[in-house]
Formats: C-alpha cells, structure tokens, sequence
C-alpha cells in the first residue's frame, strides 16, 4: 500500500509521530508526485490537488485532507473517479473559535494598534480618540453554523450574553433553538443588524465574494468583521474601501488572499495573521490522532 503525503504535512511533528510512524509495516510512504500512479491514498495538506494529478492516479482509493476544509481538491474530478474525499472536521474549531473571540476583543479594544503605536514610539490620545468597543450584550451575526461557528455562539452567549444572529442556509431550525440563536433567510439582515460579523462557512461558489461593498455599506459604523473562513469569501477591495473611510470599525482576517504586500496592512483598524486559527498545540496534536484513525479505517477498507 503507497501512501502519498504532502511535504507540508511534515511541519507538523504529530502527523509523523501521532499517525504516520505508527502505520502497518505494510505501508509505504512517498512524498514524490512522479509516485502518483502507483499509490493508493493521498494525504493532502495546503497545497492543490487538481484534476490532472487525479486523473495519473490511476490507483488512488481515497484522499484525505490532514485539516479542515476540502476547497483545494477537485471535488468534481474525484468524485467522477469514484474517489472519496474527507477531511478531520473536528480537529480545530475550538482554536478557532477562540482566536475569533481573541480578534473579537483585539478590534474592540484596538490592542494591536495601542502595542504598534507603542513600539514605534507614536504618541496617542488614547483616553479620547481611542475608547473601545465592549463585546458584553453585544449582538453577534454568525455566518455559517457549523463546529465553528456553533462554539462561537456558546462562548458570546456565556461570556457575553450576546445575541446570536445565524445565516446558514443548510440547518434546521432546530438546531438554531438548540443553541438559543436566531436563524435568519437573508444573511443582508446580519450585516445591517450585527455589532459583530463572523464568517464560519467554507469557500464555494455560493460564498465566494459573498461580503463584498454592498454588504459593507449595510453596517454599523461600529461593526467588527472577523474572517477567520478563508479568503476570498470577503472581497479584500471593497473591505479595504470600508475600513478606511471608516463606514465600518475594523476587521480581523486570519486568511488573506496575500500577505506580503497587501494593502489591508498599511490601515491601522486592521489585523491579519496567518492562517493560524488551528495553529496550537493541542489541535495540531489532534490532527496527528485523528488522521492516523482515519487512515486506519481507509487502509483496513482497502485491505478487507
Ligand atoms: N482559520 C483557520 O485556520 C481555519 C481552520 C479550520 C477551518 N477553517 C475554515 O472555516 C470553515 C468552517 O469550518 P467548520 O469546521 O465550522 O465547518 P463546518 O462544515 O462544520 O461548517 C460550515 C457551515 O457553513 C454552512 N454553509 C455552507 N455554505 C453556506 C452558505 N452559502 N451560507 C451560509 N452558510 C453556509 C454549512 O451549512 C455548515 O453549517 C471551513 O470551511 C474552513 O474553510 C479555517
């Protein structure tokens, strides 16, 4: 059995440690694409796998994404192989539920602003030009209420007795009174009624550009609009328009369409990381765990 496994995966010590050092011998491991026709699951990490690396893998059974999300494989290619494609859906939405609140606070309280303007030793009327923003009974709109944005709901709710907005075209409205938020039909209502924006849902077609100027011009002159998804939901353009003409607070986005370079870095009610909000210890430990269990499950499938 050849396991493909992205080069990337290895920054990663616990994919190695946690699953990949504990496969059956009967297992090989590659990290060569010139490999791709003989190998019978491929492990992808960050990086593209497109129709063409598909179609030469004439054996491959199975492709596992060692994350969340899947928008960098070709679903449809796949799928027209009778491929599977999965992902580990539970390794991290608690670390990125609390970086969303950490962002949450950081806009409100312009933490990263006071601590740059300190370092560069800049002089500010921070007692009056400068009063921040509470998140206590504050309204939160969620986009997307899957694990992420699920947990950001319980954490407003019970640290913040904030209200919850939700627009997630795909869940029940059970779910929504489960979890004490209200569900609406049309996400335009989030952005003209939320204090904070939070998106949670995955890059399609549907969401692509989906907060774009039309949406921004609906909010609050004190809105705060957190992207911790990925890039390309928001359209950076029209975000950078926002936040200096100021018909929006601030935002905090953890994904970037680029980071060197980008314009959104020379406003000071910005803040962007990069792409960290799964990077802790203790869910890049539950990746190594959770994908040696999958893999588990796919090799004994394969081996019967
Ligand atoms: N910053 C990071 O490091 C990091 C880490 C993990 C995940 N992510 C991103 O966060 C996203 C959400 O993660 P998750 O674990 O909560 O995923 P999830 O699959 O549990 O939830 C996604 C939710 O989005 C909803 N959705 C799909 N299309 C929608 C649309 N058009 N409008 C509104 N809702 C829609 C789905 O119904 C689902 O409930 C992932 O897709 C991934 O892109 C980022």
């Amino acid at each position: 059995m050849l396991i493909y496994v992205d080069p990337q995966s290895y920054s990663n010590h616990y994919i190695k440690e946690c699953a990949l050092d504990k496969l059956p011998p009967t297992c090989k491991l590659t990290s060569d694409l010139n490999n791709l026709d003989k190998i019978d699951i491929y492990v992808a990490g960050f990086g593209q796998v497109t129709k063409e690396m598909i179609e030469k893998a004439k054996n491959l059974k199975v492709i596992i994404r060692n994350a969340v999300g899947t928008d960098n494989i070709d679903k449809e290619s796949a799928k027209k192989h009778n491929i599977p494609v999965y992902n580990l859906p539970l390794v991290n939405y608690e670390s990125v539920a609390e970086l969303v609140i950490a962002c949450m606070l950081a806009c409100g309280r312009y933490i990263v602003f006071n601590h740059v303007a300190n370092v560069n030793n800049q002089q500010h009327d921070y007692y009056r030009q400068y009063q921040g923003i509470e998140l206590f009974h504050k309204t939160v709109g969620i986009l997307g209420f899957g694990h992420i944005g699920k947990r950001v709901a319980e954490i407003v709710k019970a640290a913040f007795g904030c209200d919850v907005l939700v627009y997630d075209p795909f869940i029940d409205a059970s779910i929504a009174e489960k979890y004490g938020v209200t569900l609406l039909d049309d996400y335009k209502e989030i952005f003209k009624k939320a204090d904070f924006i939070t998106i949670h849902t995955p890059l399609t077609e549907s969401t692509k550009n989906m907060v774009d100027a039309k949406c921004l011009a609906l909010c609050k002159p004190n809105c705060i609009l957190i992207n911790a998804a990925r890039s390309g939901i928001v359209n950076e353009d029209d975000l950078y328009e926002a936040l200096k003409n100021h018909t929006i607070h601030s935002s905090a986005c953890d994904v970037l369409d680029k980071e060197e370079g980008n314009k959104l870095f020379t406003l000071d009610n910005f803040i962007g990381t990069s792409h960290v909000g799964g990077n802790s210890q203790e869910a890049r430990k539950r990746v190594g765990e959770h994908l040696y269990e999958k893999l588990m499950e796919e090799i004994k499938k394969i081996e019967g």
